[in-house]
């Protein structure tokens, strides 16, 4: 059935994926994002973009009257950015989740799906990282997504707005934004190849993370907005159940590497998937290998 979809941030790297996928699956769109880190020419066409800061909750509320499900994924969303901006990036993170949950209850909207985080983990050593796991989150960032899913989980039981929160793992696939200190280590990694400079590890290059491809990410946003199991504020894992090494990344790509200073970030991740699947029947579906030569042809690698 046709819906009305408002995604926050939706001009950003997740959010204009979404977009294409819920253009093409034939829904109505709307975009509500400040263009802080998105970018409007990746908008698909005739799709409205509003220009608004969701921390600004009267006008988020009238955009939101006659929308059937929001996908929360505006953010400022990098660990260093926290850490080095905490009131900014609370601001964003934590009073913006709060405006986009107010403005979906107050416009009558019927789901939001909260893009989650599996930063809120921190340092677990047990593999893989599973929901029942008591969250320990390591930076600002990690607090402030975890503090998201507390929200999501509130607005329902107060309200019964139905919720869901979706924990991403690290994300990766087209439209990534390979600029900026703080972008995320594969498009680091292929701008830094194209720009014939090494790709630099941070530390030992033996922390492990979970890459989960873009499509594979939105297909489980998708199902989460629709599944009519879903709603009660549950927290779902959602990543490719596998971890390789950041210097098995950069042996993929292919090139010189170099060593520079460890960052304070968690030393593995992997996903349990289990639940995931159980209630939406999601799995992942495209291997980091067959993903990284796809994006190695867009960055005109091959
Ligand atoms: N990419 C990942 O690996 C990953 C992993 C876990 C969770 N997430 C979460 O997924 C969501 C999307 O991440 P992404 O990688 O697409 O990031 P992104 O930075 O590409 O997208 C975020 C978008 O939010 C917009 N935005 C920021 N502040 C805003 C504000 N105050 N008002 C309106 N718009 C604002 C930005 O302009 C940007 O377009 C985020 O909530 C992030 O925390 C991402």
């Amino acid at each position: 059935m046709r819906k009305t979809y408002l995604i926050t941030g939706g001009a950003g790297f997740i959010g204009t994926n979404l977009t294409e996928r819920l253009v093409q699956d034939g829904h109505a769109v709307i975009i509500v994002d400040d263009l802080s880190n998105g970018k409007a020419e990746r908008v698909p066409e005739g799709v409205p973009l509003y220009r608004l800061d969701i921390c600004k909750t009267e006008p988020l509320t009238a955009l939101m009257r006659g929308v059937d499900v929001v996908v929360h994924l505006a953010a400022l969303p990098r660990v260093q950015f926290s850490i080095e901006h905490p009131v900014e990036a609370q601001r964003v993170n934590v009073d913006g989740t709060l405006s986009v949950l107010e403005s979906a209850r107050v416009a009558g909207v019927k789901r939001v799906v909260y893009a989650a985080s599996s930063s809120a983990y921190g340092d677990h050593t047990e593999m893989p990282l599973k929901e029942t796991f008591t969250p320990q989150p390591k930076s600002p960032y990690g607090l402030h997504k975890y503090y998201g899913e507390v929200m999501m989980k509130l607005w329902h039981d107060i309200h019964k707005l139905e919720t869901v929160s979706l924990r991403f793992f690290n994300v990766y696939g087209p439209h990534l934004d390979p600029e900026g200190a703080y972008a995320l280590v594969i498009g680091k990694f292929l701008k830094q190849r194209m720009e014939g400079k090494p790709m630099t590890i941070t530390g030992d290059g033996l922390q492990t993370r979970d890459f989960t491809h873009v499509f594979d990410t939105v297909d489980a946003i998708v199902r989460a907005t629709q599944n009519e199991k879903v709603g009660h504020g549950e927290v779902m894992n959602v990543g490719a159940g596998r971890n390789i090494t950041v210097n098995e990344i950069a042996r993929i790509i292919g090139g010189p590497v170099e060593y520079i200073a460890p960052r304070i970030e968690p030393k593995h991740t992997r996903a349990d998937n289990t639940y995931i699947n159980l209630m939406l029947g999601w799995q992942p579906t495209i291997r980091i290998e067959d993903g990284i030569t796809e994006l190695k042809k867009q960055f005109k690698l091959v």
